[in-house]
C-alpha cells in the first residue's frame, strides 16, 4: 500500500440526477455533494480521493480494470447494474482492489428486483440505507481494511 491510500469513488448510472432524482428515496444533495463529502472525509482520514460517474457500464468496467495499478480501494455504488452486471462482478475479480458496495437506499426494503447484487460476493462488504452518510462509513471501513 502507497503511503497516502488512494481511493476511488465510483458512482454509476442515474447517480449525476441526484438532488432532482426521487428526493424522497435517494435524497436532497446532488452527486457533487456527495463527492465534496468524500473528499472532505479522505481530508480527514488521511486518504487520496478520486470520484468518477458514468452512466456507461464499460466505463465503470474499465475503471475497476485500471484501478489494480493506481488505486488501493474502491467504494463502488453502481446504481441499477448492481442488480444486473455481470461485467462488473468479473471486473471485480480481475481487478484484486478491495471494493465497498454503496448504496443510498436500502435495497432490502424495496423491490425484489433490487434485492439481488452482483457486486456483494466480490466486495469485501456493503453498506445501504444510511443516505450519503453511507459513503463515509464506507470511508471509514476502507481505512479499517486497508490498515489489517
Ligand atoms: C442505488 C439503488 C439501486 O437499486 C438503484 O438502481 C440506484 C441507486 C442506491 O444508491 O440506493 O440507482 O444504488
Amino acid at each position: 500500500m502507497s503511503s497516502i491510500p488512494k481511493i476511488l469513488v465510483i458512482n454509476g448510472p442515474n447517480l449525476n440526477m441526484l438532488g432532482l432524482r426521487q428526493p424522497e428515496v435517494y435524497g436532497s444533495e446532488s452527486l457533487s455533494d456527495v463527492e465534496n463529502r468524500c473528499q472532505q472525509k479522505g481530508t480527514s482520514l488521511n486518504l487520496e480521493v478520486t470520484c468518477k460517474q458514468s452512466n456507461m457500464e464499460g466505463d465503470i468496467v474499465t475503471w475497476i480494470q485500471q484501478a489494480r495499478n493506481d488505486y488501493d480501494g474502491i467504494l463502488l455504488n453502481a446504481g441499477a447494474y448492481t442488480h444486473t452486471s455481470v461485467a462488473i462482478h468479473d471486473a471485480i475479480l480481475s481487478s484484486e482492489t478491495p471494493v465497498i458496495e454503496v448504496h443510498l437506499s436500502n435495497i432490502h426494503a424495496r423491490e425484489e428486483f433490487r434485492h439481488h447484487s452482483y457486486i456483494s460476493p466480490v466486495a469485501i462488504g456493503m453498506i445501504c440505507g444510511f443516505g450519503t452518510l453511507g459513503y463515509d462509513m464506507a470511508m471509514d471501513a476502507m481505512k479499517a481494511h486497508l490498515q489489517k
